[in-house]
């Protein structure tokens, strides 16, 4: 078969990075002649950006691998390939247990995914999964990046330094990398000159951004933010996610300063407890952190937090849960995440005592139950008020579009003359359970 005009299916895992690099990839196969399908039966080649941040997120994959033996029996030419965090820390294991897998490929080393489907095509298995010196995104550019709507992401820093005792990032992503703001910019330039309006930067630890500036000095993020705020066309900025040690004071500033910074800010905290928060190295205690939401609201007083919760790490007691409770209270956060603590092969908190499985529902429902009251207290009081709103796409009725609020609330309208790519004022009329209801405002 001729090699254009190949059919690639990718399903991305897991978070916003992924979905960044997912379409990367895109990008690299599409020089090899790879166009992309929502079909996996359709496919040449099937890849897999997969998670390894929970036990659920990595074992879907295998479950995932298990549906396409079918496939790859009706299509002997079909190569399947697993990218990701996963590919990094199970390395060819993946293909012990899944012989059907071609393909095994670790987040810092995509741009050489085009060399690895020649291999593949030959009958070879092709795993790398390295962190090479070279600078994978600036490999990966040779061909502009694809329009998909108004709202894109940006990856601006990869890696954690931290090592909290729960986690495998530092393990899968590797150490703390910026890049230099010379190439963010030509990046979210480009990005607008596609018409893209809001661009989200991304990082495991954003806020540790570090760039090597034009000017032979380090750029922070705040600096950061405020060079792109320039780039006229580009109406919205966002970040995410941070760490509350790296959240520095000019980056706070930034929210009072920056017009084009939007309110909304993830600020992961994990725990209540000081006791947990030392046993997960997190590098700081509960009132840090509060005091932390103090001086943000101070410089922005209608920015809406939201956090990420571990439940049941070793040795939390029920003392230790009521604190992570009290601290949710005090803070008051627009939207939540929160999670069951999930052992992790290679992390230290693996090692140690665990919570009964039974104890850690029990916390993550009450939990959950109160980050719901929050965020439902928090939409509700955006009736009646008027939002901007940019429009990302139809919604699920007829005659309806969707976007989201400057604090990322999605809202959809029913107006046939709203378009994609919109930036409008919108009265919020209703609030459901996990968007609001709004109409145009003239
Ligand atoms: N178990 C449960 N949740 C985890 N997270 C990271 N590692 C684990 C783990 N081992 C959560 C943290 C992090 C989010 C991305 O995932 O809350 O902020
Ligand atoms: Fe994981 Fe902690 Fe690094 Fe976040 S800061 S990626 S939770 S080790």
């Amino acid at each position: 078969m001729d090699k254009t005009g190949r059919k690639l299916y990718v399903r991305t895992f897991g978070c916003q990075m992924n979905v960044y690099d997912s379409e990367r990839m895109v990008e690299a196969l599409g020089n090899a002649g790879y166009i992309e399908t929502n079909h996996p039966q359709d496919a040449d080649m099937i890849l897999l950006n997969t998670c390894h941040i929970r036990e659920k997120a990595a074992e879907k994959v295998y479950s995932e691998l298990g549906r396409f033996r079918e496939l790859k029996q009706k299509n002997a030419d079909l190569k399947i390939g697993v990218a990701g965090c996963v590919a990094q820390a199970e390395g060819a294991e993946i293909m012990r247990r899944q012989p059907l897998v071609d393909i095994v490929v670790g987040p810092q080393s995509y741009h050489r995914l085009p060399e690895m489907e020649a291999r593949a095509r030959r009958g070879e298995k092709a795993v790398d999964t390295e962190f090479p010196a070279e600078d994978k995104f600036q490999s990966l550019r040779n061909r502009p990046r694809a329009y998909r709507g108004p709202a894109a992401f940006l990856t601006v820093q990869e890696g954690c330094d931290k090592f909290c005792a729960f986690c495998v990032v530092p393990y899968t992503r590797g150490a703390e990398a910026s890049r230099p703001p010379a190439r963010v910019v030509a990046e979210a330039r480009e990005l607008v000159d596609s018409g893209v309006r809001e661009i989200t930067l991304l990082g495991q630890n954003v806020n540790a951004y570090l760039g090597n500036g034009p000017d032979q000095k380090k750029w922070p993020l705040a600096r950061l933010i405020h060079e792109l705020s320039k780039i006229d066309g580009l109406e919205r900025l966002r970040y995410t996610t941070s760490h509350p040690r790296d959240m520095g004071g000019d980056l706070i500033e930034a929210h009072g300063e920056c017009e084009k910074l939007m309110p909304y800010l993830h600020l992961p905290v994990q725990s209540g407890s000081d006791r947990i928060l030392k046993r997960m190295n997190r590098g700081h205690t509960a009132d840090e952190y509060l005091e932390l939401v103090c001086r943000i609201r101070k410089a922005r007083p209608d920015i809406l937090l939201s956090g990420d919760f571990i439940v049941g790490f070793p040795e939390e007691t029920d003392d230790d849960f009521q604190a992570t409770l009290d601290l949710v209270s005090e803070v008051g956060y627009g939207n939540a995440f929160s999670f069951k603590y999930s052992a992790r092969p290679g992390t230290p908190a693996a090692e140690r005592r665990q919570v009964d499985e039974d104890v850690k529902s029990d916390r993550l429902r009450k939990l959950q139950e109160l980050v719901r009251r929050q965020q439902n207290a928090v939409q509700h009081a955006m009736i009646g008020r008027e939002v901007d709103v940019l429009f990302e796409k139809p919604g699920r009725l007829p005659g309806q579009m969707v976007g989201k609020s400057d604090h990322l609330h999605a809202v959809h309208v029913n107006d046939e003359f709203v378009r994609i790519g919109d930036l409008s004022r919108v009265r919020i009329v209703a609030s459901m359970s996990n968007s609001l209801e709004g109409r145009i405002a003239t």
